[in-house]
């Protein structure tokens, strides 16, 4: 079959028609980035004047969570160990968390105090609402002492 000019300029201009479109589906799909929604980590942790003193362990095992009240502040600590992210266990007999995995132990305060866990735990931003109720934000950490002892780490009550 013999090839004519103009059906060789047809066959450009459907060449360069179908990269344009190619190009606009590609923008477009752009617009629409996969995102993945998820539960907001922020929670309604109860009663913030319920809480007794020392490490309460009731959100632990729903949260992940520790709320340990000191001399009149509450605090949310992420249980979460640092080193691999194994859940360590409050032992109130020797007042340490010990991480079950490979023996890191932690004050109530969240410092290591023995084992391969790099840093401090992870204190969780903390809020009373006008409620009474004590706001717990899992997405928003702090560990760095000196930072993690202010609001909004820390919460009088
Ligand atoms: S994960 Fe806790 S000590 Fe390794």
């Amino acid at each position: 079959m013999d090839v004519t000019r103009r059906s060789f300029l047809w066959a450009g201009w459907a060449a360069l028609v179908a990269f344009a479109v190619g190009n606009l589906a590609a923008a477009a799909r752009f617009m629409f980035p996969n995102v993945i929604y998820e539960p907001s980590q922020k929670f309604n942790a109860g009663p913030a004047a319920e809480f007794p003193e020392g490490v309460s362990t009731q959100l632990t095992t729903a949260w992940r969570i520790w709320v340990v009240r000191k001399e009149g502040f509450l605090y949310a600590l992420l249980a979460r160990c640092t080193h691999l992210g194994c859940t360590p266990n409050w032992f109130s007999d020797q007042n340490r968390f010990r991480c079950p995995c490979h023996g890191s132990n932690f004050t109530p305060g969240g410092d290591v105090i023995a084992g391969p866990a790099p840093k401090p735990l992870w204190r969780c931003r903390v809020e009373v609402a006008s409620t009474g109720d004590l706001m717990i934000d899992r997405a928003i950490l702090e560990n760095r002492p000196g930072l993690r002892e202010r609001p909004p780490f820390v919460v009088s009550v």
